[in-house]
């Protein structure tokens, strides 16, 4: 099984992205049972941060846990990333160290980078590009919340406000999957007026071959026929401080409130990547409403890093019983001989 990184889901097949998905559903399920799985026994993940994180970081620790591994949180400031050494030789250091390295950076060639230089699998926690492991969380929860009768691939999900690296991701996975994806946005704040800009071509490609439907703009009528709206912060948290006069000035028009979510299909449900400004991109309201899977979504960040770890890990298995045997037996030996038994 050859080394794989896990830094942009345009990187994968459709296949492989139903697998992950359906992995940690499954790995989820015998959770909920009580059979926790141990299948990162011993295993070592390795999180480096430049960023904060509530969901990230508590998630991918959580899963580690559960599955018998141990996770080091590597906060910023706490590692010598970029700064005494280059970023190549931490990701070679961190490979000898290590099972699995997860990175939430600030500039997308970080991880990229880091993944060119390290022999366990990396996976992208974020970058100013995209956010792959929230989609794997949203498209578990898509699932798990199909509109009667439809499926996945007959599907429309809006994605409300500024072009972030969420709405990036979402516009990706969806139209990898064969769904339908609108984002209704502000001119000067639409996919290719971000640093996601370069997605496009993966996602003009996702339509051609998989049937995805991509739409973009300010029309207010890109929101009808939605099973799904979905919002994150206006004005993304890796661009530089927009004033709050100025973001109600620009994205006003684009809150979640019940207006918007009528115009979606009946039983249209909410999403959000959080955190949210309530108030801005999304009311009270529409948060806490029936409607409203936020919750359920932030429980599904644990689901996706359990299926990512077990995927990304699969290949790194131990010698044979009579390896281990042999092994034993020899460092038993030696001990013995040198007093040390
Ligand atoms: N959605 C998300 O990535 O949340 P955190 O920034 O808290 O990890």
């Amino acid at each position: 099984m050859e080394l794989r990184h896990f830094i942009d889901t345009s990187d994968f097949t459709k296949q492989e992205l139903l697998d992950i998905i359906h992995l940690s559903l499954k790995i989820k399920k015998c959770i909920k049972t009580g059979y926790y799985p141990p299948l990162m026994r011993r295993k070592t993940l390795g999180m480096i941060f430049q960023q904060s994180s509530t969901r990230t970081r508590v998630s991918y620790e959580t899963a580690m846990e559960q599955l018998g591994g141990h996770a080091q949180y590597l906060g910023p400031g706490m590692i010598q990333l970029g700064g005494h050494e280059t970023i190549g030789d931490t990701g070679k250091v961190l490979s000898q160290l290590v099972d699995v390295v997860m990175a939430r950076v600030i500039d997308h060639k970080t991880v990229v980078e880091l993944a060119e230089n390290c022999t366990v699998p990396v996976m992208n926690a974020m970058s100013d590009y995209n956010h792959p492991t929230q989609e794997i969380g949203d498209m578990c929860t898509i699932v798990e919340n199909l509109p009667r009768g439809k499926k996945l691939e007959e599907c429309k999900v809006v994605f409300v406000g500024d072009a972030t690296q969420v709405c990036a991701s979402l516009a990706m996975i969806t139209t990898k999957l064969g769904m339908k994806f609108a984002h209704y946005g502000p001119k000067g704040h639409l996919i290719p007026d971000s640093p996601s800009a370069a997605c496009m071509a993966a996602i003009e490609k996702n339509c051609a071959e998989n049937g995805g439907v991509f739409e973009e703009g300010d029309d207010r009528d890109l929101v009808k026929g939605a099973d799904f709206i979905y919002t994150d912060v206006w004005y993304g948290l890796y661009e530089s401080e927009m004033p709050k006069e100025e973001r109600v000035r620009v994205f006003g028009d684009y809150q979640v409130n019940r207006e918007m979510m009528q115009l979606g299909n009946l039983g249209c449900k909410f999403m959000h990547c959080l955190p949210a400004t309530r108030g801005e991109d999304v009311t009270d309201e529409v948060a806490d409403s029936d409607a409203s899977l936020c919750w359920e979504e932030a429980g599904n960040r644990l689901t996706a890093m359990r299926g990512l770890l077990v995927y990304f890990t699969r290949y790194q298995k131990d010698g044979t019983e009579a390896e281990k045997e042999a092994v034993k037996q020899e460092l038993e030996a030696f001990m013995e001989e040198r007093g040390l038994a």
